[in-house]
């Protein structure tokens, strides 16, 4: 696809969006704030070519980033997901609450049986509290690698950000291109590009014609829209000759910070203004991305180019300019992630307060990090020694049932599904950043925490060093939680906690555990539902890097779960 289509399609979106938005506002009156917003997403097989390969892979509308689905804060919003590819197909809205919503969260077997081909179901919710960018994916096994888009938080009718309005939103999805065949689950899959927007730009072959041009006017403010949509990359980002403001994490506003480098781990999103040069420079400028890595496992270390331009009148003038690139940290640039980490802050105003539990009623201490289980008879593992790879939190790899839990929660039938014995702290403590332990098995079981409606909770989440020490973005379903602290090596109960930040920490529902260190978070059991936890990785994902907590139904009738809707797929 050349680059005028793409661009002329990114246009498209815009303007299509635009439209929607004039034709509400004839049937909205003032008083009537919020609105329902109709979607379909039709799943089918759609060919595309991508560094000179075609395939045919899972789509929405045949879309590639899927559709954008938009909302204000406060409307509802019921999109009909209807199944016509051969796999079974969930879709999660990544970072939206579900106040009181869980059956439209969408992991697979969680909070639903899988849509099975053929079948439908209608995702009903209300956007509560929340503004900002956040995205949707599929939920079901390897399905996310194509199945996804942005999901944009606009806020209310007549309310403006807490930043200075933008000329113009660019939303930009990072992703990455995996050629292999994912169908067959084997290793973990190293892909073989970064893309923004699906262009992987001039720095892989077969693709200059694929790149991503970001076109600017001089003396703007730009909001652009960053949403990490790749399997298994965090990744650096920068703009040669240009910084950022971040105002906006995960759909939650932030004490506005400048910085010309952006880390966003898979699962987070990050709205950042750039202001653009008085005059147009006698320049174009490189924006790259590539990964920050820490583990001992292959991947892929390219970088994906895109181009900032400033727009001309003269065409001469375009092609004599230099094209400068950024300066990226190193791949392993532990120090530079967790600086970066500690200078997101909430704005903790009266209008967007940080409501951080100051007393935790349950304090829970889980480690996050590699294992093993032993190989299946008449099977070849790729992990140590012959091992099959696994991950686990309290060693604990999590087994997904065969029927939805928040189904066997709701009719009181845990039996065979699930039990509650989730441990608060690990079975066997051992020094975790330290020299691992030579037993790297992983136990595997299907283990929840319940805790009643309006708990405080506090969760330490500690990285190990058993098959090298990683960094995890960990993923809270139906929550936004405060990350309090964060450091290296082995969390202190004594002297770590004093130094937590209770005032202003940030807001978000996906967080990096440090490579070798802990963060701990912080948040009010508020839904009552049953909400998954894990490592946005695909690869740990799968492995068992996730549990799930119940939260229970609190005594007035707004703080219960409603009944499950009738068309909730069966499994
Ligand atoms: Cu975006 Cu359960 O994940």
């Amino acid at each position: 696809m050349g680059t005028s289509a793409v661009l002329s399609s990114i246009f498209m979106t815009f303007f299509v969006a635009v439209g929607c938005f004039m034709a509400y506002r004839d049937v909205v009156t003032a008083k009537q704030a919020s609105i329902t917003r109709h979607y379909t997403f039709n799943i089918k097989l759609k060919n595309i070519t991508r560094l000179c390969h075609t395939k045919s892979i899972v789509t929405v509308n045949g879309k590639f980033p899927g559709p954008r689905v938009v909302g204000r804060e406060g409307d509802r919003l019921v999109v009909k997901v209807v199944n016509h590819v051969p796999y079974n197909i969930s879709i999660h809205w990544h970072g939206i609450r579900q106040l009181r919503s869980g059956w439209a969260d969408g992991p697979s077997y969680i909070t639903q049986c899988p849509i099975q081909t053929g079948q439908t179901y209608v995702y009903n919710f209300t956007i509560t509290g929340q503004r900002g960018t956040l995205f949707w994916h599929a939920h079901f096994s390897w399905l996310r690698a194509t199945v996804y888009g942005p999901l944009i938080i606009l806020p209310r009718r007549n309310e403006s950000y807490p930043f200075v309005k933008p000329y113009k939103q660019v939303r930009i999805l990072f992703e990455a291109v995996i050629n292999q065949s994912l169908q067959t689950g084997a290793g973990p899959n190293v892909s073989d590009a970064y893309t923004f927007n699906g262009l992987p730009g001039p720095l892989y072959n077969c693709s200059v014609k694929d790149t991503y041009k970001l076109k600017v006017k001089p003396g703007k403010t730009y909001l652009l829209q960053w949403i990490n949509a790749a399997l298994n990359d965090e990744l650096f980002f920068s703009v040669a000759n240009h910084s950022f403001t971040v105002v906006e994490a995960d759909a939650v506003y932030v004490k506005p910070f400048e910085t010309n480098i952006l880390m966003i781990t898979p699962g987070q999103t990050t709205n950042v203004l750039l202001k653009t040069k008085s005059k147009a420079p006698n320049a174009t400028f490189f924006m790259l991305a590539r990964p920050y890595a820490t583990g001992m496992g292959t991947f892929d270390n390219t970088t994906v180019a895109g181009i900032l331009e400033y727009e001309t009148s003269s065409l001469t003038g375009l092609k004599n300019r230099p094209l400068l690139k950024p300066v990226l940290p190193a791949i392993n640039a532990t120090n530079f992630v967790a600086n970066f980490a500690s200078k997101f802050r909430s704005l903790a105003t009266t209008k967007f307060p940080a409501n951080v539990p100051q007393k935790v009623d349950r304090k829970f201490f889980f480690t996050v990090g590699l294992g093993t289980n032993p190989c299946p008879k008449n099977q070849t593992c790729q992990g140590p020694n012959g091992t099959k790879f696994a991950a686990a939190m309290n060693n604990i790899s999590f087994a997904l049932p065969t029927t939805a839990l928040l189904q066997s929660y709701f009719f009181s039938q845990p039996n065979g599904v699930y039990t509650t014995d989730f441990p608060a702290f690990p079975l066997h403590p051992f020094n975790y950043t330290g020299t691992p332990p030579n037993n790297t098995l992983v136990s595997n079981g299907t283990k929840l925490v319940r805790i009643p409606f309006d708990t405080s909770v506090e969760v330490v989440l500690q990285d190990t060093s058993i098959i090298g020490a990683e960094s995890h973005p960990l993923h809270l379903h139906g929550y936004n939680f405060y990350v309090v602290g964060q450091g290296f090596g082995n969390f202190d109960p004594s002297n770590d906690p004093p130094k937590f930040n209770l005032v202003d920490p940030v807001e978000r529902n996906t967080v990096g555990v440090p490579s070798g260190g802990w963060v701990a978070i912080r948040f009010m059991a508020d839904n009552p539902g049953v909400w998954l936890m894990h490592c946005h990785f695909d690869v740990h994902f799968s492995w068992g890097l996730r549990m799930a907590w119940i939260v229970l139904d609190g005594k007035l009738p707004n703080q219960k779960l409603p009944p499950p809707p009738s068309d909730l797929p069966k499994c």
